[in-house]
This record gives C-alpha cells, structure tokens and sequence, in this order.
C-alpha cells in the first residue's frame, strides 16, 4: 500500500529555452550473451551527479482484493490492478528499447504468469534476464511483513520465492538486493536473515517520521546494519538504503495511467510545449535530493502500486526525460539519468568506498506523524494470525512426513497429498497486508481459506505417511477444534487411539485435552502401560464459543511423551459408566501448585497475586487482569486520526478495567490444578498449571466485543509485578533474537514522545520478558502479538482489536470482524505461558518451551482398536539433537534429496550451558535415511556456499570483521555457533 509523501518543490517558468529535437538512440540488437547481474548495468559519468530511474511496480500479493483477483485484474471496481497485464505491457516496452530496465519482486505473482507464457515469449523473457534488462528483485514468493512474521516462515517463503528463480533462470534469476518497500517498519532478524541469503544490499521505503528527518540531516540514510549481536560480522551484515519518497516517483513525474501529472510535451509546435519546464523541475529536484544522500549517485523509484499495467506510458517519457535532461549536459548541467536498477545503483554505492554508519537496533515502531503510530497491525486480526502460526507447525510436520514416509506419502492409501499447497499458502499469508491484518475482509477470508486448502492437501499426506511409518491402514481423522473442545470422533467413540506426532528433535511432554462424553476412561501408552488421566467438566465458556458445533460434556485429560521427530500412540476406552465428574469448587483456592511452580490468588478479587519459581525459590508479587483502551475516533485536539487496522490511537492513557473481579470455579487433580475466572460475558481465562509443567499457563478467550456503546476497542491483559525493571523490557525480533526496550526511548535519536501508550509499543512474536537484577518474568505467545512496559514491573500484552473507523492508510474498512458463526463479533481465544527465572539461566527454559509453542504436536485420531502389528512408536532420529540444536527445515527438495537446516538455537551470552558451539554429525542424525551426500547452501538454499560472494563494506566504526575461520573438521561434522543456521541439500537413500 502507498501513502503519498509531498515533496515541497518550486514551480519555475521557462523563458526561451529552445531545445532541438533529437532522435532515440539506436537500439542494439540483443544479444545471447549472460551480462546480467553487476554488468549489465549502464555507465555512469564519474564526476556528474547520477540518478538513477528504477521503473518499479509494488504489487501486493493480496490487500484490497485477493492475490488471484490481482493477478487478473478482477474487481476494477475496488482498485484497479492486474498484474497479468503489468507483466505483459513490460516485457512488451523492454523489447521496444535496450537501455531501458525493469525489476520485478513478487515471485507468488511472476509465477503465476509465467506458466500461462507460450515457448516464446518465455524464450523472450529469458533473454531480457539474462541480459539484466529485466531483474529480479528481492525475489521471496511475496515481500513479507517484518513486524508479525516468524522467522521460519520467512525463510520458506523466501526459499520457494528464490527457487522458482533459480530453476526458471539460472544464476541470472538470481537477486541481488532485497527490497522491502512497503512493510510498515522493519525487524533486525530480516536484515540478518537477507545477510545470510546472501543478499548485497536491502532498501526500505518507510521508517519514522523523526528518524528520517535526523538522518536526512545527517545524511545518514544510507548505513551497515550489523544486524545480529551472536553472529560473527559481516555475517549478518547488510548494506541498508533508505529510498528518498518511499516508493514512489517524484512529485510530478508520475506517468503511469493512474496518475494525473503532464506528459512531456516536445513538440515546440504544438500546445504546451513543456520540456524546459519538466527539465527544470526534475533537475531541481534531483539536486536537493542529492544534498540528503552522501555520493554523487541517488535513486529514483519510478512506480508504485500495480503501476505499468500500460507500460508505454512510462516508458515513452522516461525516454525522453533521460534524453531532455542529459541533452542539457551540453550547457553545462552535471546531473546525468539513466535507466537502472538497486542493483546498480548499489554497485555505484559500493565503487564510492565510503564508511558508513553501523545500525545495531531496529525500525520499530513506525510512526509517519505524531499521533499516527503504526503499531496496531501488531495486533489486529489476532485470529488469522494464530491460524497462520499454527499453520507453519503444521507445515513443518507435513514437510517431515512427507521425508519420513518417503514416496508413499504423496501418493498412498489415502490416494495423493502434497505439501506445496500449503508451502504456497503459507508463502502468500508472510506478505505484509496478509499475518500483518492490514486487509479488507474478504482478502483476510481468502488467506485463511488458502491455508486450509493447504492444509487438506497435508492430511491426505500425513495419513499415507503415518500408514506408511506404522503398518496400520485405519483411516486417521483430524480434530482441527480442538482448543474449543471439538472433535466428533471422541465426543462419541468408546475406543479410540490417539497419535501424537512432535516435529522437534527432542522428545516432548504434551498435555492433551480431549471434548468425551464419558466419565471415566481408560488411557495406555505405546508400551501398553497405564497412564494417568482425568475427566472434569467442559467450562461454560467453552461450551458458549463452540456454539452447536460440538457437545462434549467432559474432557478427558493426559500428558503424553512423544519421540523426537517421531510419534507415539495412545489407546483410550471408556470405562464402565461412572458417576459425572466432581462438580468444580466456585471459591478461589489460596494457591495452585505442582513441584515446579506455585500462585497463589487474592480470595476477595479471585485473582492472581503472586507467581513463584519452588526450584529456585523466587517470588515475585503478581497481578493481571484485562482491561481496553479507547480507541480514538479522530475527534481529537492534537490530531484527527482515528485506531485502524495498521494504527493504534488510544484516546486517554488510561484503560478501563473490565472487571476487578473475576467469578471463579476451581478444578484440582493429579493431572491438571487450574482456576477458570470469568470477567465479564465477553472476557474469562484459565489459570492452569499441567502437573510436570514449569510454565504457568493462561489461556484467555476474549470477544464478542462489545461495540454497543458505540466505543471502539483495543483489549489488553496486563501484568503488574514487583520486578524492578526500570523503564525496560525485552521482546523477540521474528522469534530469534532479542531486543531491549526503553520507555520514551530511541537508540539512534532523541525521541520527541507524542503518543505515551502506542509510541511504547513493540511487536512480540513468541516471547517478551522484563527484569531486574533478581528476577525475570517471561511471556510466551502463542502468535504475535503487541505490547509494552508502560510501568516500572508491568508488561501488557494487546489481545484483540475491534474498531469502527478506518484509520486512513488505504485499506478502507474499519477492523470490525464478524463471521457467519460469530455474527456479533468475533471471538478469540489463545495462550500466555508464564515463566518466573533468575535472568541467568531464563534462557534455557524460555527458548525450547518457545519453539514448542512455535512447532507443537500434531494429533490425529484412529476409531476402533487397531489392528495387531501396527507401529506404536516412532522416531525419525537416532537420538535426540543437543539441546542447543533446533531442527528448523526437513523438507523434500527432489525425488533423492531432502533439505536440512540446522540451527543453534542460543544467544552467543544468553546461557551459561547452552551459548557453545556444539557439533553435530550429519550422517548420525536420522534413524532411517542414510546420508550419501551433503552440499551446503546459503539460508535460502538458491546458493551454494562455497560460491557465495558478497560485496563488502565498511563500518565507521565497532567491531572489525573478523577473517574467515576455517571450516568444520570434516564433511559430515557441523560445527553451528550460537545463532548460527546451517542449510544443507542431502542425498539420501530410504533404509
Ligand atoms: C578504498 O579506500 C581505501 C582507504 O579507505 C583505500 O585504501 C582503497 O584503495 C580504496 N579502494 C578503492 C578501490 O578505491
Ligand atoms: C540453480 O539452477 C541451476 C540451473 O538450473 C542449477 O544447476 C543449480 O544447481 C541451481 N542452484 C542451486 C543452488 O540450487
Ligand atoms: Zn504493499
């Protein structure tokens, strides 16, 4: 989406300015030869100032309407744009003159083009790449949020992005510089993930209003974003440019047919007669853009949302603006244009041989004016974007056992599944209007229907897999209800078994929650030996939200231990029929406990009152409840700007409390102690503590909310401890490493704080924490989510977002979400895990339970007994991995190759145990894939790493970059340094 930025400029007359008219330059005739990349870029001249054109379109791969209605140019009538046209028009221009140039981004949209291409235009296609006149850019399946996105769903979606490329184009396709022009601030795990893709350079078009200002006066706006504090520079080191207007043209040089700027009229004897005027304005231009950039080089973006669609347009003026402008080179002028690309234009950056500044935080939060802080879309769509977490665990198992289960798993029993639906799907919900909520309402709708398309493709895939892997041919059913206690097959079943399948490479203890009718059953392991169970009571909130769906009286309750990378399966039966469950206790208990955590609760509010760790013996005070702020309407003294899908405007600083009680039913066993609070008819939560769990759980269901009163609402649970943690607090970049967080604060300018509550915002993905010298309180989510740490000990979370206007950024709506099952408003449901440390050693407990929020068990279900001889248990593993180790990619790439990322999974200074190096052996790790060969790639796997080169640059100041150690000690010992992600093509062989 684009917001135009104005660019002050002064109207200067023509007098007598008589330019003669020239022809075009000659066209040469293409040739064969490969000179794309660096050497397909045009000359420059040495001691004139140089612009560079970059005829560009920003193609959103879904906003206001779908990715598919995009890509045709379906739905005129809500934006006009269709890519398909776009394609077709360039290709066309570029044929028409050599010199001119074109990048194109989003893969998800080239793809779809490009299988509809005859032989020869695709013939043609190539040519125009191989000679770098039409450049891939960036080049990922879309350009993704960098605000709400995970890192591993990043790195995939960049992966089938940059590997459509690389097998349609070779090392031409290859892209150079990333290019994220749009996404509304931007992560420090994107920039070191770009770094170790391999990229040259990165450009980003939007960032704080204050911080341009600063860095265009201090022409800082080009600098070296050291962008990991574990990895050794310049590993994750990335060249960084800010462009001058976003990503649109300059003020008056918009030629496309959605623009209203004049054409160049250069006919001195026809009406309006222009070229001096036009000559004038971009040379003025160009000059004051010159003053705010440190070389004699600067970019223009000539192009901006699903522009091109009648490239002729730009092109016929680009022409002649290139050849105006340069014609005046005779008088005297030394400003020369040319066509060009990022790439080029980044190479002219990197021949000047300047130090540049080291940026070590990041770009959040993005504010473009005072009160207009973009840290909303943190939050908003708070249920699509746990569809999407979920949907990147189901991914990766899908992946696994489409490996592990070898060619039987697409094609089987259950007759042909894939994973590449749902690799694309969730490839498309990474761009940065889809996981970020910043879309109308039916796009939101049609990416969540696209991930469960994919994820119907997976299940015909598991099921063959997990036929394959255990002998047995019962039909496998899916539960997908599961967190609102739903699913068909338990609610009525007297024997049933249970899969349980952990996508980690170490073995997991998992609580499952199972909607039974019965009250007492039976459960055994893999082993045949008993465990232990228990039945309580549906909660009357879970029995309001799942509507007719389900009627479950019970559930039914265990802990189950899966294999790494492996399942095991559990049988239930129904006992004789038993009495029904203890009715719950309607009191607060004092305290809930298990051997490893205690809370205990005010018995006049029924809530939390403090949170302890029994291990270490630490306490901490603890109270937490829900409240909202109201969401501005824009009827406002400082500002009309109202809280919006992308905008969060509260309009006092203090929220309401929704209640200061809570209503309480209390349920104690051996397996599970959990205290339900209920708030108001539209906010309850569980407190729950699963009895080996050192994670304090709170499972929070919010919505309908209530818009009656004609109030916009933003819903929060905040956290009030007695951890000094003065003004500061800590939240995850993409899920990897961590970032501090000061109150009122800016790392690289002094911040002029307008907004006290949005402006102390930040993008959680899967953890935050805060601390003081003793203790330190972490938050564990579920999906990202927003927060602060507005006071002293305190963490508040944003849960859900439910607005009335639109907050003027494009997409036209205002976040309202209702369904057909939930006409009233949606409602929401999701889970906070609590974890109380000493700061020392938090690590080694927040980041495995963390990827196991991120990559959780998937269970499938069997009716009946199944038959003799079926495999219980399995594990793809020989052992499990060190528990520095993280298993993030096991995916088949080829019919005899699998691709492998490994990853240490620690900060270098975050665990006293765990930030070493650590080695693993290759050809050791699987128990039934024999490794015959390894090739390692960069992290996006389009690379080989032996043959990856990058430009490099220098830093003004910090660490020097240190020489190259050598390798690992032998082909099949992996050496992976903290932080380090390790990506690797193995040929493999079934044993
Ligand atoms: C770049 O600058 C350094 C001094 O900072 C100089 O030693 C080196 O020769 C320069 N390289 C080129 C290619 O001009
Ligand atoms: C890229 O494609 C080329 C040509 O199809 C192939 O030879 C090469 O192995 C590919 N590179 C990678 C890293 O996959
Ligand atoms: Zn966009």
């Amino acid at each position: 989406m684009a917001t135009t930025m104005h660019v002050p400029f002064v109207l200067l007359l023509c007098l007598l300015c008589q330019l003669g008219i020239l022809g075009f330059p000659v066209s040469q005739p293409p040739q064969e030869s490969l000179t794309c990349g660096y050497k397909s870029c045009h000359a420059t001249k040495p001691g004139m100032l140089n612009v560079h054109l970059v005829p560009h379109t920003h193609d959103d791969v879904g906003w206001l309407k779908t990715v598919d209605q995009y890509f045709y140019g379906d739905r005129n009538h809500i934006q006009h744009a269709g890519v398909q046209y776009i394609l077709d028009s360039v290709v066309d221009q570029l044929l028409k003159n050599p010199d001119r140039r074109f990048i194109y981004v989003e893969t998800a949209f080239f793809y779809r083009w490009w299988k509809q291409q005859s032989e020869d235009v695709q013939k043609t296609v190539k040519q125009l790449v191989n000679q770098g006149r039409l450049e891939f850019v960036n080049g990922g399946w879309c350009m993704s949020d960098e605000a709400t996105t995970h890192y591993s769903a990043v790195i995939d979606q960049m992966t089938i992005g940059l590997r459509f490329l690389n097998d349609t184009f070779g090392h031409c396709g290859r892209p150079r510089v990333a290019w994220h022009i749009d996404p509304f601030g931007h992560a420090r795990e994107h920039a070191s993930m770009f770094a170790q893709m391999g990229y040259d350079g990165f450009f980003f078009g939007r960032l704080d209003y204050q911080d341009r200002d600063h860095r265009r006066a201090a022409r800082e706006q080009e600098m070296l974003w050291r962008a990991s504090e574990s990895l050794t520079p310049p590993v994750a080191d990335l060249f960084t440019g800010i462009l001058p207007n976003g990503y649109n043209p300059p003020e008056g040089f918009c030629w496309d047919q959605l623009c209203d700027d004049p054409p160049i009229r250069d006919d001195p004897d026809l009406e309006d007669y222009n070229v001096d005027d036009v000559v004038i304005r971009f040379l003025k231009i160009a000059l004051e853009q010159a003053k705010v950039y440190k070389t004699n080089h600067i970019i223009m973006t000539m192009g901006s949302d699903f522009q091109y669609e009648n490239a002729n347009l730009w092109y016929k003026n680009l022409d002649k603006l290139i050849r105006y402008v340069n014609q005046k080179q005779g008088d005297g002028s030394s400003v020369n244009v040319l066509y060009s690309t990022p790439s080029c234009y980044l190479q002219e950056i990197h021949r000047a041989n300047l130090t540049w500044t080291v940026k070590e935080d990041d770009f959040f939060p993005y504010a473009d004016a005072a009160h207009d802080l973009w840290t909303g879309y943190f939050t908003s769509r708070p249920a699509l974007k746990r569809y999407e977490r979920l949907s990147n665990s189901y991914l990766q198992t899908c992946n696994q056992m489409e490996v592990l289960g070898g060619p039987k798993s697409r094609k089987g029993l259950f007759g042909a599944g894939d994973s590449e639906t749902l690799k694309k799907a969730m490839a498309v919900a990474q761009h940065h209007d889809a996981v970020s909520g910043t879309e109308k309402q039916h796009v939101a709708n049609d990416y969540a229907k696209g991930l469960a398309k994919g994820w119907a493709h997976c299940q015909v895939l598991v099921s063959n897999a997990l036929a394959a892997l255990s002998g047995s041919s019962s039909p496998r059913v899916y539960c997908e209800n599961l967190n609102i206690s739903v699913c068909p097959l338990t609610e009525t079943s007297n024997k049933f078994s249970v899969n349980v399948y952990n996508p980690l490479a170490r073995p997991v203890s998992w609580p499952v929650r199972l909607p039974v009718n019965g009250t007492a059953y039976s459960v055994t392991d893999s082993d045949g030996k008993a465990v232990d169970s228990q039945v309580v009571p549906v909660s009357q909130a879970t029995a309001a939200l799942r509507r007719d769906r389900g009627y479950a009286a019970n559930e039914l309750l265990f802990q189950v231990q899966a294999p790494s990378l492996g399942y095991s399966t559990y049988s239930v039966s129904l006992l004789q029929t038993m009495p029904p469950p203890a009715s719950p206790l309607t009191r607060a208990p004092r305290t809930i406990q298990n051997k490893f955590v205690k809370v205990t609760f005010d018995p006049d509010t029924g809530l939390l009152s403090s949170l302890s760790n029994l291990e270490t013996q630490q306490t901490v005070r603890l109270s937490q409840n829900f409240y909202w702020y109201n969401a501005s309407d824009g009827n406002n003294n400082d500002s009309n700007q109202m809280s919006g899908a992308y905008i969060f405007r509260p309009n006092s600083s203090t929220p309401f409390i929704i209640s200061k009680t809570a209503k309480i039913e209390t349920i104690q066993n051996a397996v599970v102690q959990e205290v339900r609070q209920w708030f108001s008819p539209w906010i309850s939560q569980v407190v729950r503590l699963y009895a080996d769990s050192r994670a304090l759980e709170l499972e929070w269901t919010v919505g309908p909310v209530p818009v009656g009163d004609d109030l916009g609402k933003e819903v929060i649970t905040r956290l009030d401890t007695s951890i000094k943690s003065s003004g500061i607090f800590y939240t995850d970049s993409n899920g990897r490493e961590v970032l501090q967080r000061r109150k009122d604060y800016r790392p690289t300018w002094n911040l002029k704080q307008s907004e006290p509550i949005a402006g102390n915002y930040y993008p959680i993905n899967s953890r935050a924490y805060i601390k003081d010298n003793r203790d330190q309180l972490t938050v564990v989510t579920d999906r990202s989510q927003g927060g602060g740490s507005i006071q002293d000990g305190s963490l508040e979370i944003m849960l859900h977002r439910r607005l009335l206007y639109d907050d003027v950024r494009g997409v036209g709506e205002p976040l309202n979400e209702t369904s057909d099952l939930y006409p009233e408003g949606l409602v929401v449901r999701g889970r906070l895990l609590l974890l109380l440390s000493p700061p020392a050693v938090a690590a080694d407990t927040h980041r495995p339970l963390a990827q196991g929020v991120v990559l959780q068990p998937l269970i499938t279900f069997t009716d009946g007994k199944l038959p003799p001889n079926t495999r219980l248990q399995f594990s793809g593993l020989q052992a499990m991995l060190p528990p520095a180790v993280h298993l993030l990619t096991l995916s088949q790439w080829d019919q005899d190759s699998v691709l492998l990322r490994l990853e240490h999974q620690y900060e270098a200074k975050e665990s006293k145990e765990h930030s070493a190096p650590v080695t693993v052996n290759i050809q050791k790790i699987f128990s039934t894939l024999d490794v015959l060969g390894v090739s390692e790639m960069n992290l996006s796997a389009n690379q080989w790493k032996d043959e990856m080169t990058r430009l490099d640059w220098k830093a003004e100041s910090g660490k020097k970059p240190l020489p190259k150690t050598k390798g690992d000690p032998s082909v099949w010992e992996v050496t992976l340094k903290p932080m380090e992600i390790r990506t690797f093509l193995l040929r493999v062989r079934q044993s």
